[in-house]
């Protein structure tokens, strides 16, 4: 297991799915941490399950569609934390699946302000700390919908392609003063935002939906939060200290075959 012994992390959208399961490993590495995110008694709910790592953990309810919330949040952790280390910039939302000439215009604008502009307010608050430091690791969160079209998600998908624009650019921006930028594209890990999907797409047929799901990847099933969580404390650690401006995969080879012609 990568060590974070020492350092301090900032995990947004921390109260559940792969937040969750990423602060208890950044947690169980060595980091102190600070979790952000909408829904404060889930926060809470993973707080617990970082202290019974033993780590030092705090919470704060912010928005991060917010710039004075995630300003803040910085804040914060600096104050209680003394430093920033890692950021995973982990919050998002699926949006509804429509077919794009019948996307909601205010959800296609309500996802991008979460999934785009909430990364964005990440890095623009966080980067400032960092190149102070001058070290740090963020890990934004990207997608197979990162690299493929997804028919019905016209929204998520524009936004999670806009993570690896966000990711590469930022990497080059501020590689030179020892702030490394890497996104991880989870395949499809059962979360509340898979299923909900799922549930979406087959009008309700979770069996079957799962099924088809479970069949994107060449490994026969769905990833679980842990599998990117893991991903994730390595990125956020020195162990990776030449990996940067990079998109990983955490597909189960999705990826690797997705579009090929059978
Ligand atoms: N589950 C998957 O299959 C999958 C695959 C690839 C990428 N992802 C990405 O991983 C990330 C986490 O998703 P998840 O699957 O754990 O789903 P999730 O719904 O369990 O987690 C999303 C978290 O973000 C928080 N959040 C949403 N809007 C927010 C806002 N405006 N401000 C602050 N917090 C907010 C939620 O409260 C929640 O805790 C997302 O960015 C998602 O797009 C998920």
């Amino acid at each position: 297991m990568a060590s974070l012994a020492g350092k301090a992390a900032l995990v947004t959208g921390g109260g559940s799915g792969i937040g969750r399961a990423a602060s208890v490993a950044l947690g169980r590495a060595g980091a102190r941490l600070l979790l952000f995110g909408r829904n404060e008694p889930a926060l809470r709910a993973t707080a617990e399950l970082v202290a019974a790592t033993g780590a030092e953990v705090g919470i704060r309810a912010g928005d991060v569609t917010r710039s004075a919330d995630v300003q803040a949040c910085a804040v914060e952790a600096l104050e209680r934390l003394g430093s920033i280390d890692v950021l995973f910039n982990n919050a998002g939302i699926e949006g509804p699946v429509a077919p794009l000439v019948e996307y909601p215009e205010d959800e296609f604008e309500r996802v991008v302000a979460v999934n785009v502009r909430g990364v964005f307010l990440g890095l623009r608050h966080v980067l400032p700390v960092m190149l102070r430091q001058r070290s740090g690791s963020i890990i934004n969160a990207g997608s197979v919908a990162s690299e493929r079209g997804l028919p019905g998600t016209a929204a998520y998908n524009a936004s999670k392609h806009a993570i690896l624009g966000l990711t590469r650019t930022a990497a080059a921006e501020v590689a030179q003063h020892g702030v490394r930028v890497n996104a991880v594209l989870g395949g499809m890990i059962d979360t509340r935002m898979l299923r909900s999907l799922v549930s979406e797409m087959t009008g309700g047929d979770m069996e079957a939906g799962m099924a088809l799901v479970a069949a994107v990847a060449p490994q026969g099933r769905v990833g679980s939060p842990e599998e990117v969580a893991e991903v994730v404390a390595f990125l956020a650690s020195d162990a990776a200290s030449f990996v940067n401006g990079v998109a990983w995969p955490v597909d189960g080879g999705a990826l690797a075959t997705m579009g090929n012609a059978s």
